[in-house]
């Protein structure tokens, strides 16, 4: 038994689609949310760069006490996730595009990815891919705009939708028949990206609920779990301002009550 937080990271707001389902599934454990925000987007930032970044934050986490990290932001694992379990002893939790379900589930044998620069570039997901290639036929777009639209609170505009179909109309027409959501920030472009899709049958697939499962997982294996009566405690941190932090609060409110 633990009742030390389990932290949660992302590049910025993204990671509050993960936050979400653990503190709906795991109701008694503390959860520490870093959104950096002042760094973000990492997708097209140079490896070492989001490493640098990632390493900061995660030390301020580990000095506060955390049990676990969830490094929740597929631009982030992929760049750092070696290093982070290289470097540090607590267990680390990363993303990566869910291919694999995809490539499964399909009918049509053609999937989409959706993701940023750094993550499709990525050892982690280039491996992925190439394991399914033979079996469909997958579509890989960087989400251009996206993350900048969720940042600034934009997500149920009309230029959130007009963004969204710039990027996924020609997978649509391409066939895909699931849409992998291989960015944490984009769950919450949902509304738009099904206006986009109107009556096509595609499924979108958002990676947080597998995260969660593997985070209980790990609890359980390392005898990490909080205890029956703990009362949980919910902080967020920004490496930029108090208006940031402000905006992760009402944003991880929002993502409570949200259908993402
Ligand atoms: N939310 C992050 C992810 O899952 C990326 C956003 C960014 O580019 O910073 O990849």
């Amino acid at each position: 038994m633990n009742n030390a937080p389990i932290a949660v990271f992302d590049s910025g707001l993204g990671g509050l689609s993960v936050w979400r389902e653990l503190r709906r599934r795991l109701p008694r454990e503390s959860l520490y949310y870093f959104g950096d925000g002042e760094h973000c987007p990492y997708g097209p930032k140079p490896r070492e760069e989001v490493v640098g970044y990632v390493d900061e934050a995660v030390r301020m986490l580990l000095d506060r006490g955390v049990k676990m990290v969830v490094v929740a932001c597929n631009a982030a694992t992929a760049a750092a996730i070696d290093y982070l379990r290289v470097h540090y002893q607590v267990p680390f939790v990363g993303m990566e595009p869910a291919v694999k379900p995809a490539a499964l589930s399909s009918e049509s044998g053609v999937i989409g990815v959706l993701a940023t620069a750094g993550t499709l570039k990525g050892r982690l997901y280039r491996e992925t891919a190439a394991r399914y290639a033979g079996r469909v036929k997958i579509l890989e777009a960087v989400g251009d705009g996206f993350v900048e639209l969720v940042e600034a609170h934009k997500e149920q505009t009309q230029e959130a939708v007009d963004t969204v179909r710039r990027v996924v109309k020609p997978m649509l027409d391409a066939g895909v028949d699931r849409i992998v959501l291989g960015c944490t920030h984009y769950p919450f472009l949902t509304g738009a990206l099904r206006k986009v899709i109107g009556g096509r049958k595609v499924t979108l697939i958002d990676p947080a609920p597998a995260v969660e499962r593997r985070v209980a997982q790990l609890l359980d294996e390392k005898a990490l779990s909080a205890g029956e009566d703990h009362e949980p405690e919910y902080a967020f941190f920004t490496a930029s301002d108090e208006a940031y932090r402000q905006g992760i609060i009402s944003k991880s409110e929002q993502a409570l009550l949200l259908d993402l």
